[in-house]
């Protein structure tokens, strides 16, 4: 069996674990022939391939972004585009199927191919931890980890100049990376989307802080807004190509605390800093077990299907009941961390 595999959408801390896992055990316990995909759904649309073996994915684990390169092409458009054509595409290069890793979007787009009848079984990968099948995605404890270590730099300089530092994580609509590296940097203000506060809640939670005599610690997530202000925040805008444009929360909130506490506050967007570089332990374990049971589902062709975690087994879902609503943060999460505030 030929199976090709690619990486479509943002990249995340681990993709190449699941590479090299699918790799050593398709071709150690099933004798399967891979092959790269360059750059997502693009290569799969041009019949961009290469071989690759046990030898390509040597070392890989720790390796941060993808070997095989990756893009947000959706595989319906263009001339080459569809089911029809990628069928035969695929047939041309004797590839017998393919290993979609990626976010909601790939699977998205990998449950149509699949339901229109191509080969096709994916593993979730993103670092906002917003798919619902999945208890756990690659990536996140990786961007958690560097938000929570840049935190404990912002909470030195803070204590410094008593300055209140407000730090802008990732995650897209979800607050995932804000509460869990919120929680352990033990920062005293946590907005996130699915909380709205207002700014007087913030200034009195950051008031509180510096009146116990802490440089306050704020982290907000990209998509967090402020209550009552859902409409009028510019940063929900589009950009060009209609994605929700996030981002700049931080900054936004940074001059506001600063004129209503009188404290002098500084803030830090922490970007794709938060997706770059070696994957953390759990995450080179996790996604090199989704990998190894990837290589298992194309033997037993469970296509159609994603491998997941769900408590500590990888287990299999079908694409349908991993898309649709977002995994977002329980209020009973955020509500249970609200203690640390006070
Ligand atoms: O989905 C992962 C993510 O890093 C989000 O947290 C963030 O909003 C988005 O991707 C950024 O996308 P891009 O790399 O296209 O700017």
């Amino acid at each position: 069996m030929k199976i090709g595999i690619l990486t479509s959408g943002g990249d995340c801390p681990g993709l190449n674990a699941v590479i090299r896992g699918v790799v050593l055990k398709g071709t150690t316990a099933y004798d399967m022939e891979f092959v790269g995909v360059r750059d997502g759904w693009r290569g799969v649309v041009e019949g961009d391939f290469f071989p690759l073996t046990r030898h390509d994915v040597k070392g890989l684990s720790k390796v941060g972004g993808t070997i095989l390169g990756t893009s947000r092409t959706n595989p319906y458009e263009g001339e080459r585009g569809g089911a029809v054509n990628i069928a035969k595409t695929l047939e041309a290069a004797g590839v017998d199927g393919l290993i979609a890793i990626g976010g909601e979007g790939t699977l998205a787009a990998a449950n149509r191919l699949a339901n229109d009848g191509i080969n096709v079984l994916g593993v979730p990968k993103t670092i906002d931890n917003d798919l619902r099948a999945t208890d756990y995605s690659f990536g996140f404890d990786t961007a958690v980890n560097i938000a929570t270590d840049a935190m404990d730099r912002l909470r030195t300089t803070g204590d410094s100049h008593k300055r209140c530092m407000v730090a802008e994580v990732m995650g897209r609509h979800v607050g995932w990376i804000a509460l869990h590296a919120g929680i352990a940097a033990g920062a005293h203000v946590i907005c996130i989307p699915e909380k709205p506060m207002t700014m007087d809640e913030i200034c009195e939670q950051v008031r509180s802080a510096a009146s116990r005599g802490r440089a306050p610690l704020v982290v907000v997530s990209e998509g967090f807004t402020l209550a009552g202000m859902e409409e009028a925040h510019s940063h929900k805008g589009l950009d060009a190509f209609n994605r929700p444009r996030l981002g700049g929360i931080g900054e936004l909130l940074a001059p506001e605390i600063e004129r209503i506490t009188g404290i002098e506050t500084r803030a830090t967007v922490l970007g794709h800093i938060q997706r770059g570089g070696s994957p953390s332990a759990f995450d080179r374990v996790l996604a090199t077990r989704l990998g190894l049971h990837a290589a298992d589902a194309v033997v037993d062709e469970a296509w159609g299907q994603m491998v997941a975690m769900r408590g500590t087994d990888i287990v299999r879902v079908p694409f349908d009941e991993a898309l649709g609503e977002l995994n977002t943060v329980p209020l009973y999460r955020y509500e249970e961390a609200a203690a640390l505030f006070g």
